[in-house]
């Protein structure tokens, strides 16, 4: 049985994940949103048939999950969905930047996928495409390398589902270990973000890195 996937929200990283899923995952995506005929009125611009638009009640309904929300807005959704969300896969893609971006909410030693584990404890939270900026997803592929997705997760085998799932898209996903390594992971993407800044290269940064030949899922 192929599981159904979800992305909630039309922002930047809903419409970049949104395109993505549907142009290489197979099956349908449901794309939730506050405001249905809006995300339909984009869904049509895409002319991608396999998008279908969703309430976000709707988009409960699948079994991988994708919010695409600020930070904030996350944890009041997983608080108030908690029950819904039993069982399912929920991919974490938030970095807790403050209001300016200059910083994160977290302190050192937090994380935002921790956190959201421990509001949806029998949930199977996956940490990913938090290094990956939106603008990215146009072309993850630079001087013929692709961007990486570090994958992260406490629950082995939905770490392993999701890999298999994703890996049509054109990115290179590694198995990044346990989800307390977003501690690390996020505060990569605050380093990114001013290296980007720097370089005039905003919003279009992402990791490549180079030495593993092959992505290797085994232990
Ligand atoms: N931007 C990046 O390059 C990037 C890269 C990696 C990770 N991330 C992470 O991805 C997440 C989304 O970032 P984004 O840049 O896509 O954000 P964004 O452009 O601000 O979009 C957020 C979307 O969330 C939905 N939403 C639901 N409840 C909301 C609320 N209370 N307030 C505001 N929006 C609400 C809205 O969609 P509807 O109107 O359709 O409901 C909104 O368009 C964040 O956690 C961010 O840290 C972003």
């Amino acid at each position: 049985m192929i599981m159904k996937i979800s992305v909630l929200g039309t922002g930047n990283m809903g419409k970049a994940l949104v395109k993505q899923v549907a142009a290489y995952v197979e099956g349908q995506v449901l794309w939730g949103s506050r405001n249905s005929a809006e995300a339909a009125g984009l869904a049509k611009n895409f002319q991608l048939d396999q998008i279908v638009t969703v309430s976000y009640v709707e988009a409960l309904q699948a079994d991988i999950i994708i919010p695409a929300f600020p930070v904030s807005a996350l944890m009041d959704w997983a608080q108030a969905n908690k029950e819904q969300l039993k069982h399912k896969i929920v991919v974490d893609i938030s970095n807790p930047f403050n209001d300016d971006f200059s910083g994160f909410t977290t302190a050192w030693g937090e994380s935002s996928s921790e956190r959201l584990q421990s509001l949806l404890p029998e949930s199977k939270v996956i940490g990913a495409f938090k290094n990956t900026f939106f603008k990215v997803f146009e072309n993850p592929v630079f001087q013929d390398q692709k961007s990486d997705v570090l994958v992260t997760g406490d629950d082995e085998e939905a770490v392993l589902r999701f890999i298999e799932r994703f890996k049509p898209l054109p990115f290179r996903f590694l198995h990044a270990g346990k989800l307390a390594n977003n501690r690390t992971i996020e505060r990569l993407t605050l380093l990114e973000l001013e290296l980007a800044v720097r370089y005039g290269t905003y919003p279009y940064i992402s990791l490549q890195l180079f030495g593993i030949k092959e992505a290797v899922l085994a232990n």
